[in-house]
């Protein structure tokens, strides 16, 4: 009698839990990213003044749909939405709603999909009309931050590197990164080992190896830190009410740095006024 495959658990895990895969693997990360990309390209346009974030999770559902993909958040510890939708003072886990998008709100939009068993999770900001210069900035930081993280992403670095060099990076513009969420291991799961920090000490932490998917998704905030989540047990939202930006790609490991799964192959990760 064979044991049948559990397909969740791939390749080997290292002594700190965390799933190391194969090389083949790779390719069903880069379709199911893909995709999860692309619905963030192409909801760009609707985002305008007097749309609801509730329309703009619709759309999102019949992409995933149109593709034969699935929602990996639909379900998900009861969440009923493609996407989290997080406008303003929303750091993350915003519900979609019909509450209307007004000139000069920044939000951020969070797709995760599952494509033949594989997990694609990205977000990225947005604006409806205009941008004040300080949402500007902070959305700028809060981009830079992110690549400033992929850029510590290779075999020998540790987790803390990934978190020093975000932390550094957003308090030297004199902003604050989110400590109450971090990242996270994926793959053919949502979410597993190890939590990726946006903050630490360099050399800490597990050491990066060839094979680890994760996703690196830092929360920045103009104001302080911290944050409480509402009482639809979701919203998270910064306690001071400044305005919180964020953005997340998943990756994976390589022999020389790393390859982003949920690149835009239209190149709209970044707001184009930047
Ligand atoms: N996509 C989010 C993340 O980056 C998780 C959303 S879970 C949900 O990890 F249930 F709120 F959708
Ligand atoms: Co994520
Ligand atoms: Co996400």
């Amino acid at each position: 009698m064979e044991m049948a495959l559990d397909e969740t658990k791939r390749g080997r895990l290292t002594k700190d839990g965390i799933r190391i895969y194969e090389p083949e693997d790779f390719a069903g990360m880069h379709t199911a990213g893909a995709l999860a990309s692309r619905i963030l390209d192409e909801i760009a346009p609707s985002i305008v003044p007097g749309q609801t974030t509730a329309e703009i999770d619709r759309m999102i559902t019949r992409m995933v749909e149109d593709a034969g993909a699935k929602s990996a958040t639909i379900g998900y510890k009861g969440y009923q939405h493609a996407s989290c939708i997080s406008v303003n003072h929303v750091v993350c886990h915003g519900i979609p709603g019909p509450k209307l998008l007004k000139d000069g709100d920044i939000l951020n939009v969070d797709v995760t999909v599952i494509v033949d068993g594989w997990f694609g999770d990205t977000s990225r900001m947005y604006v409806a009309g205009s941008l004040s210069r300080k949402a500007e900035r902070l959305i700028q930081v809060t981009h830079d931050a992110l690549i400033a993280g992929i850029a510590a992403v290779k075999p020998g670095n540790t987790f803390g590197d990934i978190g020093h060099a975000i932390q550094k990076y957003v308090e030297s513009n004199r902003m604050s990164v989110v400590r109450d969420f971090c990242g996270h291991g994926l793959g053919r799961v949502f979410h597993a080992p190890p939590n990726v920090l946006h903050y630490g000490r360099a050399g800490t932490g597990a050491v990066l190896e060839e094979g680890m998917f994760f996703t690196i998704e830092p929360m920045v905030n103009l104001g302080r830190p911290e944050t409480k989540v509402l009482a639809d047990d979701w919203t998270a939202v910064t306690r001071d009410k400044s305005l919180s930006a964020q953005f997340e790609h998943s990756v994976g490991v390589t022999a020389e740095g790393c390859d982003i799964f949920t690149l835009s192959e239209a190149g709209k990760f970044h707001p184009t006024w930047g």
